[in-house]
């Protein structure tokens, strides 16, 4: 996810944004730049693609001389990661500079209304139509005001037009130097010492300089002022007053949000995953540019025969969770496979076959081959949902649906999981659209809930999380656990077991609940818990509650997942995780998973394991 640092003080500014931009660097970038305005009022801009460490080579070549600057690293979303997309992007006039983080919806539009007038792009990016707003704004005014009030008029005006979410740091050369931030959904933290006032995206990056910081929330603004001014106001203009907190952190627990370990801060990084991976691809108006971004359109949609989806670990059941949603919402026989299993045997594809390869790293040798044995099948039509930028595999398959999640540290995936789900909701749907499967309502029913269930993730990380440190408690010297779920539920007990086996160490097995009268249930006895996804919204609730019956009647103690208000369940289970209620079963999996990460993290922290980097795992499997 891209990083911002805005800086204006006394000390030379080019120095300062380059360490700003280097306590980002965990967030993922592909390309970074500065802008250093001078005592003269003029922008010099640096850009670099890749490491911050070439940036810093190219100003000892370029030196840019000022005491106060905008910074940024580029995580692409909107353009190739190159030089001409990195940030600071400026106008046709070169008298704005801007560093944005998020995504601009309605830039398409935009542009298009901005070039019919005479504007000229340099970049492919969304961003770049912010700074032609501001330009075409402050030459509306006969002469453009610097006064705070004028500044936040010029804004207001602006963001009337911008549909997204952004934190934006902005500075005009008819501003007197002044900086203004402004945030709508993306992180924006402003700092200050007795005489310098920063900008970030993120606490690290404002760490050397203070400790002292004040949260920046959405429609409110921010002006930087020389002087060490940085006066908070609403975006009408209304003064907001709010005292600095002190943050009592180290630079690593900065990285980690305050959280003690990376995995538990991605658990809780969910939610935003999922809102960053449907923003601009929902609803009717998204369906071509969405198709696009897999490398289809409609008609290619309509052709389709059957799906093949293939992945490792984590990816694979989100997979095998799209092979029930594909097959229901867009009518296609749908196949997953485990990439590694798929190399080694024939399987037979026929004409009108989208192999559709999930992916957190783009790197994972086996998913990349099976890719490559696909691709060359004639007939195949190949597209892949991947969350690292420029990774080999989107540079193989013939279009990709990036997951914006940023980077995963932690080596157990946790929010990659749920931007997949939401890819593969996404990519369903329209697929259903366009094949004539659901009908307008439907559809956009369907978005509905789904633009909904991040308010339920977050509820449901509240809730969930105590009892998941009660239960780890409980249950962390178990010998083993049995993780059982039916229809969508049933990948989510896979992949619960898969993360608690991963990082405690604990043998865990995930079953489709039915099968586990065929053979699991012999190892049922006091000390093997069950731990059950039994939504109540499900079209076999029923079913799988009179299989925890049977296990509870052999001694099991049962963890349950299911809906709150549910009362029945209370008779089969020993705890229960009350989710928050859902639309429907479908969207169930993004809350049910969360109770799973959430226990099998407190497990493996009590034991006091290396949760992040777990014994004998690699974060990107790049061999066989
Ligand atoms: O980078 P990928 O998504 O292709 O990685 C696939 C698996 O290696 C990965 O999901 C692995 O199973 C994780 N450790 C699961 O937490």
């Amino acid at each position: 996810m891209c990083g911002i640092i805005g800086y204006i003080g006394q000390r030379e500014a080019a120095p300062l944004l380059i360490e700003g931009l280097r306590r980002l660097e965990y967030r993922g970038y592909d390309s970074a730049g500065i802008c250093v305005i001078s005592d003269a009022g003029k922008f010099g801009i640096v850009r670099e693609v890749g490491k911050i460490a070439r940036l810093s080579e190219k100003l000892i070549k370029h030196p840019v001389k000022g005491t106060s600057g905008v910074g940024h690293t580029r995580w692409s979303t909107h353009g190739a990661p190159n030089h001409d997309n990195a940030h600071p992007h400026t106008d046709c006039t070169g008298g704005i500079v801007l560093v944005h983080n998020g995504i601009i919806e309605n830039y398409l539009e935009l542009k298009a209304q901005l070039l019919a007038k005479g504007h000229r792009f340099q970049s492919d990016t969304d961003t770049e139509v912010v700074a032609h707003l501001f330009e075409e704004q402050l030459f509306k005014v006969k002469k453009a005001q610097s006064s705070d009030a004028a500044i936040l008029a010029v804004a207001r005006a602006v963001l009337s037009k911008v549909k997204g979410s952004y934190a934006l740091v902005v500075s005009a050369n008819v501003w007197d130097g002044k900086i203004i931030g402004l945030r709508k959904e993306c992180p924006l933290v402003a700092g200050k010492t007795q005489d310098e006032v920063f900008l970030a995206s993120d606490i690290p990056a404002l760490l050397p300089f203070t400790k002292e910081v004040v949260f920046i929330e959405d429609g409110e603004a921010v002006i930087l002022k020389p002087g060490a001014h940085a006066p908070l106001y609403k975006l009408t203009g209304q003064a907001v007053r709010r005292d600095a907190v002190t943050v009592p952190w180290d630079n690593l627990m900065a990285a980690k949000g305050g959280h003690k370990h990376f995995m538990h801060k991605e658990i809780y990084d969910g939610p935003a995953s999922f809102e960053d991976t449907l923003r601009g691809r929902i609803y009717d108006e998204n369906i071509d540019a969405l198709l696009r971004e897999l490398g289809l359109n409609r008609s290619k949609v309509k052709g389709l025969g059957s799906i093949n989806i293939l992945g490792c670990g984590t990816a694979y059941y989100a997979g095998l969770v799209g092979e029930y949603i594909f097959e229901h919402f867009a009518g296609l026989r749908t196949h997953v496979e485990i990439a590694s299993e798929f190399r080694y045997r024939e399987r037979i594809t026929g004409p009108g076959t989208l192999a559709l390869a999930i992916s957190q790293s783009g790197e994972t040798a086996d998913t990349l081959a099976a890719m490559k044995l696909l691709k060359a099948r004639s007939g195949v039509t190949t597209a892949g949902i991947i969350n690292q930028i420029g990774s080999t595999m989107t540079r193989t398959t013939g279009g990709t649906l990036y997951t914006r999640c940023g980077p995963e540290i932690g080596v157990a995936s946790t929010k990659a999981f749920v931007a997949q789900l939401a890819t593969l909701y996404l990519s369903a749907f329209a697929f259903g659209r366009v094949r004539g499967v659901l009908s307008a309502v439907e559809y956009k029913s369907l978005c509905d809930g789904l633009v909904h269930l991040s308010s339920s993730m977050r509820m449901a990380l509240q809730r969930f999380e105590p009892l998941a440190k009660d239960l780890a408690a409980r249950f962390q010297n178990a010998k083993g656990f049995l993780y059982l779920g039916r229809h969508v539920m049933y990948p989510v007990a896979l992949e619960g077991a898969l993360k608690l086996k991963e990082i405690s160490y604990i043998h865990a097995e995930g079953y489709a609940s039915g099968e586990m009268k065929h053979g699991p249930i012999a190892l049922i006895d006091e000390q093997m818990p069950v731990f059950a996804f039994v939504p109540k919204s499900s079209s076999v609730y029923a079913k799988t509650a009179s299989n925890l019956e049977e296990a509870r009647a052999r001694g099991a103690k049962i963890i349950a997942v299911a809906s709150e208000g549910d009362k029945g369940i209370y008779k089969v289970a020993d705890h229960v995780f009350e989710s928050p209620k859902s639309m429907t079963e479908w969207f169930d999996p993004v809350i049910g998973v969360i109770a799973a990460q959430l226990f099998a993290y407190h497990v493996a922290n009590l034991k006091g394991l290396d949760v992040d980097q777990p014994r004998n795992l690699a974060k990107s499997v790049t061999v066989e």
